[in-house]
Order: C-alpha cells, then sequence, then structure tokens
C-alpha cells in the first residue's frame, strides 16, 4: 500500500478508556470458582487480541450519539463472542499457535478447551441479557449462529481445490463479516438513530468484515510469523483455499493446480512446494488481485458512513478500513 495509514492505537485513541473498562469487564466475568475458568480468561485476556470488534461497536455508539456505559458491556459480549470463536477454531484447524503464545488447545488440551468456548458463548449471552434490550440480543444471536454456519459450511469444503470464489465469499461473509456489521449496528442500536442510520452502520461494518477476512487471508502469504502471532501458510495446509489461490488457479493452466492439490493431499508444504506457489501466485498478480478485491470492500465500508454528518467519531470509524488493508497483524 502506497497510503500509510494511521496506527491502529492511534485510531482507537478516543476510546482507549472504554477499552481498557471492556477489558475490565471481561475479566471481571470469567471469574468463577472453578479456578480454571479465570486462570485461561486471563491467559486469553493478557495476550495481545487487536479489540477491533469492540472497538466498533464503541465507536459506532459514540457515533450514534450514545454516551451512556452499556456500550462497554455489549463490547465486551462481542469480544467473549469473538474469543470462543477462536478457541474453537484453533482445535478445527489444528493450529498451535495464536497472539503469538500456545493456543489454549496447545495448553490445556481439547476437552478444556471446548469446554471453555462453551462457556464464553453462554456467558456472553448472558452478559447480553443482562439488559433488557432483546433487540440486541437477537442480533447478537443472529451472527454468532451465522459464524458458526461458516466455519461447519467452510469445513464441508475443506480440501476443495475447486472451492469456486462465490463460495468463498459466502464463507467469509458468515464466518466474520456479520459479526462485524453486528458490532456496528449494535452501537447504532445504543445512540438515538434512525432505521436507515442502523443499517448503514450494518453495511459500514458487514463490509469492513469481509475486507478484515479477505487480508487475513492474504497474511497467510505475505505474513511474518512474529507480527501476525499465528502460523504462516496454514491455511491451504489446513485444506482452506483462499482468494489469492482460486484466482491463480484460475488463471494458471500450468503447474499451479497440481501443487496445490499435493498441498492439500499431504497437509503439508516443503519449502520448494511454497517458493514456487508463491512464485506463480506472483506472476498472476493474484496477491495484488486479493488485495484489490479487499480494498474494493474497504471502500464500500465507508460508503454508507457518509450518511451521517461530519464528526471525529465518524473519522475514526472512516480510518478503520484503511487500518485494515495495511494491517500487518
Ligand atoms: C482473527 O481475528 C480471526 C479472523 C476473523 C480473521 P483478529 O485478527 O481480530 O484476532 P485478534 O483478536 O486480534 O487476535
Ligand atoms: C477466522 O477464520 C475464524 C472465524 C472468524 C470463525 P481463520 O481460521 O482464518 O482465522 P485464523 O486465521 O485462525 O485467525
Ligand atoms: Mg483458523
Ligand atoms: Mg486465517
Amino acid at each position: 500500500m502506497e497510503k500509510t495509514s494511521p496506527a491502529l492505537s492511534q485510531i482507537f485513541e478516543p476510546i482507549r478508556a472504554d477499552l481498557e473498562l471492556v477489558d475490565r469487564e471481561f475479566a471481571r466475568h470469567v471469574e468463577s470458582q472453578v479456578e480454571l475458568i479465570p486462570t485461561i480468561g486471563r491467559y486469553i485476556q493478557t495476550s495481545g487480541g487487536k479489540r477491533v470488534r469492540p472497538a466498533v461497536l464503541l465507536m459506532a455508539a459514540r457515533l450514534g450519539g450514545y454516551g451512556g456505559d452499556r456500550a462497554v458491556l455489549y463490547a465486551a459480549v462481542v469480544e467473549f463472542i469473538h474469543t470462543a470463536t477462536l478457541v474453537h477454531d484453533d482445535i478445527i484447524d489444528e493450529s498451535e499457535l495464536r497472539r503469538g503464545r500456545m493456543a489454549v488447545h496447545s495448553r490445556w488440551g481439547n476437552d478444556i478447551t471446548v469446554l471453555l468456548g462453551d462457556y464464553l458463548y453462554i456467558k456472553s449471552m448472558a452478559l447480553a441479557l443482562s439488559h433488557d434490550h432483546l433487540d440486541i440480543v437477537r442480533v447478537l444471536c443472529d451472527v454468532t449462529l451465522r459464524m458458526i454456519e461458516g466455519e461447519l459450511y467452510q469445513l464441508t469444503k475443506n480440501g476443495d481445490a475447486d472451492l469456486a470464489e462465490e463460495e468463498h465469499f459466502d464463507i467469509i461473509r458468515r464466518k466474520t463479516a456479520y459479526l462485524f456489521g453486528g458490532c456496528a449496528q449494535i452501537g447504532g442500536m445504543l445512540g438515538n438513530v434512525t432505521r436507515e442510520q442502523e443499517q448503514a452502520l450494518q453495511e459500514y461494518g458487514f463490509n469492513l468484515g469481509i475486507a478484515f477476512q479477505l487480508v487475513d487471508d492474504l497474511l497467510d502469504f505475505t505474513g511474518d510469523l512474529k507480527a501476525l502471532g499465528k502460523p504462516i501458510g496454514a491455511d491451504l495446509r489446513e485444506g482452506k483455499m483462499t482468494l489469492p489461490l482460486i484466482h491463480l488457479l484460475q488463471h494458471d493452466r500450468g503447474a499451479a493446480g497440481r501443487i496445490v492439490r499435493e498441498i492439500i493431499a499431504s497437509r503439508a508444504a516443503s519449502d520448494e512446494q511454497w517458493d514456487e506457489l508463491l512464485q506463480l501466485l506472483k506472476e498472476q498478480r493474484s496477491i495484488d488481485y486479493a488485495y484489490r478485491c479487499a480494498g474494493d470492500f474497504a471502500e464500500r465500508a465507508k460508503k454508507p458512513l457518509y450518511t451521517f454528518p461530519p464528526s471525529s467519531e465518524r473519522d475514526a470509524l472512516l480510518a478503520l478500513p484503511d487500518y485494515v488493508l495495511s494491517r500487518d497483524r
């Protein structure tokens, strides 16, 4: 990216105090007499997630004119949901590293991690129900169900080198975009926004979420393990086709198909295979294509925000899509 985009901490500066409260809320709600729950809860909480979803909710609430303290609670709820997904996702993906540390299942085993994820999911809904705002609970259930559908649908397509672009988009909309959309929408619902503005916020988050996942998938090729805190090249080894590979197989009639299928079949990539794959991605400009696509969704995210009058809150939300495109973690 030629454009230098602001650091995340800079974008989040106006809501820094609230994000700290979200962390406190998170810690408070993993308290339990079963010591394992706060222990793992603290392990997750201190592992340095970006907190993008709670931040979107908090910033959208401000944009909607909401000044009360419930935004912090719902922001903690969406981080709980996200965290539950990650601990389960790492079991499914057999991914040993998360946020630069051992994944929860690598450290505590699958049995405990499944239950801990369940605990976080139900806890998130219990927390959301502590206020009488059933519309918000409905949105939370809806986006969480879509996320699980996305993970399940992805599993049914696992190992399929012929995955179509539209099927792939269906997966990422469900597994990532709806939750982002819900975060922005809930922020609006807390405030005093019109039905159209609530919809505009959902659209913002939804498109931001697609860009976010496209870039996550790109970082699996272009990223650095140390910055990213999770393994590189893992998606294909796990049998997951992502946009750069789908583009590559559409355009390369030579070795690409064979290499991709070999890696999927053996669930491993030699250095030679990986280098050759990267070379082919470069030749067919498949990485550029996927970045362009992410860029389109980032722009699509910004548009609905212009239905709101200019403000520093709007600027913060507008800056996030650019950050997402340039992020390295
Ligand atoms: C990772 O999400 C899962 C995806 C949807 C790509 P994040 O990149 O937001 O993870 P953390 O919370 O910052 O670790
Ligand atoms: C994101 O998918 C997980 C969900 C949003 C459900 P990934 O499998 O790409 O996430 P990472 O790469 O493990 O963080
Ligand atoms: Mg994963
Ligand atoms: Mg990923």
